[in-house]
């Protein structure tokens, strides 16, 4: 397996996920803000993403089911962990790594609409284009990107090339 190019830099992504600490910052500006990361893909864009905002911020985390070592979605969602804490009346940010259908961020906004928070928005480095989806409502984007399957900064193949600091695209001919 290779990488066979560099799609987007760890430069690239340190100035965007600056660019969207800022404005998270000043959006939640005097508000309790509880910031939900994705497990696993996500862990490393929250790290970097959460050390932009300047806001005193609570932490909380989600897994859920994903590929597998496929590269194509199943549809099938299943919470594997739960939240930590109750989340009704909170000011509650989501943070993805990718939304490819958007199945699992879709059924994740489900699941947590229910609990009535005061408020839910999401924040995805990087959304996948011109795939059929469920519309979402992604309040702060990174990048939007091709169908290419991309690894590294939080992003597996096979559980493998997360702490990649850059995002790449796979060498197809050898998956
Ligand atoms: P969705 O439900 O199709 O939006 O898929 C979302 C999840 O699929 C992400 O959280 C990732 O775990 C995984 N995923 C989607 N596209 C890619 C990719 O290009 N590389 C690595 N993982 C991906
Ligand atoms: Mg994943």
């Amino acid at each position: 397996m290779n990488v066979e190019k560099v799609l987007i830099s760890a430069d690239e992504i340190a100035a965007k996920l600056e660019e969207m600490g800022k404005a998270i910052t000043a959006d939640y500006q005097n508000k309790d803000l509880l910031i939900v990361g994705v497990l696993k893909g996500a862990f490393i864009v929250m790290a970097d993403l959460a050390r932009q905002i300047e806001l005193p911020v609570e932490f909380d985390f989600m897994a859920v089911s994903s590929y597998g070592a496929a590269t194509q979605t199943s549809g099938v969602v299943r919470i594997l962990k739960d939240l930590d804490q109750e989340i009704a009346g909170r000011h509650v940010l989501i943070v993805e790594d990718i939304i490819d259908s958007g199945l699992t961020l879709n059924y994740l906004l489900k699941s947590l609409r229910v609990r009535r928070p005061e408020s839910l928005e999401v924040a995805a480095l990087l959304v996948k284009e011109g795939i059929e989806r469920t519309p979402l409502d992604v309040k702060y984007t990174g990048f939007t990107i091709g169908p290419d399957f991309v690894i590294g900064y939080g992003l597996d193949y096979a559980g493998k090339f997360r702490n990649l600091p850059y995002i790449g695209v796979m060498d197809q001919s050898s998956l």
